[in-house]
């Protein structure tokens, strides 16, 4: 196993900072990206961030982050959490523990966000810290518990 860790983001998580800032806050996806890798440094643990607005493009990755031996992923499905069958599938064909990350808390908004496909595979939920759910998930690998 490699000390890298997937942090992959779903669909409209580019636009971070300006996208509903009243509910994703005002850091943009670099800000986050630039926060974990300085605290994956201090963990010993190395940081592969990226984001697309395509499902399949998801499900790929977590396809490589198998193949590379990641040693776990943070994912942020973003929309695709509640609708995606493929990524619930994808998840549970992969042996590397996948934490289910979210900036806001979906199941405190509309009902059409409290079904999770995600969490239905994901080792654990990290959800409504903002960008802070990022650093706790990378804090939860680095210390064993995942
Ligand atoms: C989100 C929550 C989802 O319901 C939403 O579709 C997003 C962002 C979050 O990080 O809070 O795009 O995943």
């Amino acid at each position: 196993m490699t000390k890298t860790i997937y942090v992959l983001n779903g669909p409209n998580l580019n636009l971070l900072g300006l996208r509903e800032p009243e509910i994703y806050g005002s850091d943009t996806l670099d800000d986050i990206a630039g926060m974990l890798e300085d605290r994956a440094l201090e963990l010993g643990l190395t940081i592969d961030m990226r984001q697309t607005n395509h499902e399949g493009m998801l499900v790929d990755w977590l396809h490589e982050a198998q193949a590379e031996s990641a040693r776990a992923v943070l994912l942020n499905a973003a929309a695709y959490t509640h609708t995606s069958i493929a990524l619930l599938d994808a998840i549970k064909a992969i042996t590397t523990p996948v934490i289910e990350v979210h900036l806001s808390d979906p199941k405190t908004r509309e009902s059409f966000r409290h079904l999770s496909y995600v969490g239905m595979a994901a080792v654990r939920t990290i959800e409504g810290h903002g960008a802070d759910s990022y650093r706790i998930a990378l804090e939860a690998v680095a210390s064993g518990e995942v």
